[in-house]
């Protein structure tokens, strides 16, 4: 089974209407055409009704960075998965280590906005990863599994299939110390291993698993070659249509 690289750009709590607006147009200039990699940015909630219209014709899907389990009602600051739907979104980031360990979101929690993105249509971009800590005192594996387990609990195979994984290990996020393409490359494989065990082996090798943690040009072709590394998710590198349009060539 050979899956298609998916690639997109977490632009986190970054970039005004005018920048945002911005780096959408040249974005969708340089890459706007591209097929044989999927595409995706993820502006904050308040640009995506300006990126989306950017974008609307591209190549380039629009994803948001968070969303709320309820349909709507008294939830202050929050946001439904049929609002994202509504305003364009095929993605949303769920699960990202800020608002694991900024916010305090657990696996439960993320384990409700799956299960609600899934059943609104929304392809979710679920996120997990280990502290410098659990690297360091080697559990990376269990941590890693039991965020698996939790957050897809109650996933059917059916659903599955539209989930895209991104193990962004803490430690590499922001910071310039990648992961190696071997370090990731053995999370990304036990994961899929996981995903065999859970669903079955079909399956687990149609499901997409980015990396993410200071992926950048330089990096990002060795990382992509990795057999079990089907694209990235990225940060700060995202921010820059140069930057950004680097780490597509590399997967081309
Ligand atoms: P950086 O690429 O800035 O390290 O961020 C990675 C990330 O958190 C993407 O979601």
């Amino acid at each position: 089974m050979s899956r298609k690289l998916f690639i997109a750009g977490n632009w986190k709590m970054n970039l005004s209407r005018s920048e945002a607006g911005e780096l959408a147009r040249a974005l969708a200039a340089k890459i706007g055409h591209v097929e044989a990699v999927d595409l995706a940015v993820c502006p904050t909630m308040v640009q995506l009704a300006t990126v989306g219209e950017l974008i609307q014709g591209t190549q380039i899907a629009l994803g948001a960075q968070n969303m709320f389990y309820e349909d709507n009602g008294a939830f202050t600051g929050e946001t439904s998965a049929a609002m994202l739907r509504d305003v364009g979104c095929r993605y949303v980031i769920l699960g990202h280590s800020e608002r694991r360990h900024v916010i305090g979101e657990t696996d439960e929690l993320i384990n409700r906005k799956v299960l609600k993105a899934m059943s609104e249509g929304l392809e979710p971009i679920f996120c997990v990863g280990e502290l410098l800590e659990q690297r360091e005192s080697g559990e990376t594996m269990e941590v890693v599994r039991r965020q698996v387990e939790v957050g897809l609990e109650g996933v059917s195979a059916g659903d599955a299939a539209r989930v895209t994984i991104a193990y962004e290990p803490v430690w590499a996020i922001g910071t310039g110390h990648t992961a190696t393409p071997q370090q990731a490359q053995e999370v990304h494989a036990m994961i899929r291993e996981l995903l065999a065990g859970r669903y079955d082996a079909e399956l687990a090798d149609a499901i997409r698993i980015q990396y993410g943690g200071s992926v950048k040009p330089s990096n990002a072709a060795e990382l992509l070659n990795q057999p079990d590394i089907d694209g990235a998710l990225v940060g700060g590198a995202s921010l820059k249509a140069d930057d950004f349009t680097g780490i597509v060539q590399a997967g081309l």
